[in-house]
């Protein structure tokens, strides 16, 4: 099958030509952000289409129409991509929810004096490495997996699409301190505890839910209830684009799935890049060996 690997490189950063144009990235750049947008934010496989659909169901009380017959990529299109504008000029929904990819350096000046809400998503890197190597596998439109090893490295230099993790994390999480317009959440926090972590979300959004309704918003946002919605597990991506027969995008769901990748050595070389890296970073390991 011919593949659609085309990149866009961007300040830097490789990004997928299948989604993105120099005038698309640079557009995001300058966005006009409203003070009532809500903005998500992570670096891939880090519970982005997770968080979405969070959103989507707190803002519907729980009702699970809209997140059942609009697209993800419809309700909470993604910034940078080609055909932002047009998704979002076509919506009449209040308050618009946008998602990005973008690091913090580049996407900061935009929201600059801005009160837009942003939802920061981060997870375990090591699950992170693990899940996106197994998306490579499986979307057309990203360069070849390679190798667990050489994908790993690739990880570790910050060459894989959408640029370096660490740059990412720490250039978003070292806002907390300074605005309130910002929440920091983990995949791990909404995997262990949901019905804690939508209450939490539900109230940075200032949209207050009955228990009733964070039931349902639980209930719908499990990883079961999204992998069988259409909406949002990327089944109706033609083939072409995401190979179906190879895997599918709500894979597994689970925290540690790296112990089954990585050998004691990556672990090992992972855990010294990481102290080094992030020895500068104001976070707390937020994401404990599980
Ligand atoms: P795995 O590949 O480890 O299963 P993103 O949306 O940022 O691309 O992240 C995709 C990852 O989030 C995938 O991880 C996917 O299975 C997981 N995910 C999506 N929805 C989830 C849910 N409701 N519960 C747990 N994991 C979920």
């Amino acid at each position: 099958m011919a593949r659609l690997d085309v990149t866009e490189m961007f300040h830097g950063i490789s990004f997928p030509g299948h989604l993105h144009t120099q005038d698309s990235l640079q557009f995001a750049l300058k966005f006009p952000f409203q003070d009532s947008d809500i903005l998500i934010v992570s670096y891939p496989k880090s519970g982005t289409t997770w968080m979405q659909e969070i959103v989507s169901l707190i803002f519907s009380k729980g009702d699970p129409h809209l997140s059942q017959n609009v697209p993800n990529w419809a309700r909470c299109p993604w910034l940078e991509q080609y055909y932002f504008s047009e998704v979002l000029g076509s919506s009449p929904r209040a308050p618009r929810v946008i998602t990005t990819h973008l690091p913090y350096h580049l996407l900061g000046p935009a929201l600059v004096g801005s009160k837009a809400r942003v939802i920061y998503v981060s997870r375990n890197p090591k699950d992170v490495v693990v899940s996106f190597y197994h998306f490579h596998k499986m979307a057309n439109f990203l360069p070849e997996a390679g190798s667990f090893p050489e994908f790993l490295n690739r990880f570790l230099e910050g060459t894989l699409s959408y640029g370096s993790w660490f740059d990412h994390v720490e250039g978003w999480t070292s806002q907390t301190a300074s605005t309130n317009n910002l929440l920091h959440i983990t995949y791990e926090e909404m995997l262990l505890g949901l019905h804690g972590a939508i209450k939490r979300v539900s109230s940075f959004l200032k949209c207050p839910l009955l228990e009733d309704e964070v039931n349902n918003c639980v209930k719908h946002s499990s990883f079961n209830s999204m992998k069988h919605n259409k909406m949002v597990n990327y089944t109706m991506v033609a083939q072409e684009i995401m190979d179906h027969s190879k895997g599918s995008f709500m894979r597994k769901g689970k925290i540690g799935d790296w112990k089954n990748m990585f050998t004691e050595e990556q672990n090992q070389y992972f855990n010294n890049i990481f102290q080094s890296k992030m020895r500068d970073c104001a976070l707390e390991p937020v994401w404990e060996e599980q």
